[in-house]
């Protein structure tokens, strides 16, 4: 349908391209407009919200993903001119403005991967936990705790009102406006799983993660990997080993999460920790 409404303005090629990056949050969808077609972004903004019944706003993408909360530019196309949603996901809703925190709808295969693998009972610390969208979908099916940690003081505020849109959760999730090094030193209790989806500079906190988690704990460590090396299945072995880490630990997984860019894909290791 929506390639339908986009070859009235763009040919085959030029539909590839944008449709390889092309996200809808709640109804707001976001768009990579190429240099060559940005003469046809207002045209190419009024096909999506022709085609595409549920998206009141297009959004363009002018920069990449930067700085310590991970936030992007992002421009005013078409339609209505707003920043804020409600996004659904796994039977929850999140409320979010796509400018002010980060947000992928592209982790929820993964978001739903690491909810199974909870069991009731576990303390868990989601060390970069943005809207607490791991968070919360987690507390969705488990009788669990997690402490929710961000820096982003707006990233919190979300996670709060979030949690008011999602009352009959099984588990609780506590949200927390900190640094997570400094979270994780001050906090006496070690947990049963730590979570660290800031794949850009995880490799900075994987010795606190460690720190952080009990005896036969799970860390579920993600990061940004070459193809390359993501095929090489000795890498993350080595990888690990040149963090000089303090505790033993297994791999017990090695797996692409997503694609982000040309040649770098998202993968993540899960690895259990002994003390
Ligand atoms: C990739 S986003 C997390 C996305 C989130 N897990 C989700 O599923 O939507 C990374 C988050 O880490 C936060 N962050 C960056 N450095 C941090 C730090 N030192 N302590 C706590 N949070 C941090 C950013 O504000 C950002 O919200």
């Amino acid at each position: 349908m929506l390639k339908e409404a986009l070859s009235a303005v763009l040919d085959k090629t030029e539909i590839g391209l944008l449709s390889s990056s092309f996200d809808v949050i709640g109804d707001i969808a976001i768009i990579k407009v190429p240099n060559d077609l940005s003469s046809k972004e207002s045209l190419i903004a009024s096909q999506i919200l022709r085609a595409m019944k549920n998206v009141r706003t297009v959004l363009k993408q002018s920069s990449d993903v930067q700085g310590e909360f991970r936030l992007r530019d992002l421009n005013f196309v078409g339609g209505e001119e707003k920043y804020d949603t409600i996004y659904k996901e796994s039977g929850c809703l999140f409320k979010i403005n796509v400018k002010e925190v980060y947000f992928s709808p592209r982790l929820s295969t993964e978001r739903e991967r690491i909810a199974s693998l909870v069991k009731n009972g576990e303390h868990i610390l989601n060390m970069f936990a943005g809207i607490s969208t791991f968070s919360i979908i987690i507390a969705k099916t488990r009788e669990c705790e997690v402490e929710s940690v961000d820096k982003n003081p707006r990233a919190i505020g979300f996670a709060r009102e979030s949690l008011k849109l999602n009352r009959h959760l099984k588990g609780k999730v506590n949200p927390i406006l900190a640094d997570a090094t400094e979270f994780a030193r001050s906090h006496k209790e070690t947990f049963d799983r730590v979570i660290m989806p800031l794949p850009e500079q995880a490799k900075e906190f994987l010795e606190v993660a460690f720190e952080s988690a009990r005896d036969k704990a799970t860390i579920h460590y993600y990061v940004h990997v070459p193809d390359k090396e993501f095929q090489d299945e000795n890498w993350i072995a080595g990888h690990l080993k040149s963090l000089n880490l303090t505790k033993r630990y297994e791999i017990l997984n090695w797996k692409k999460v997503r694609e982000v860019g040309p040649r770098y894909i998202q993968a993540v290791a899960d690895l259990k920790v002994y003390s």
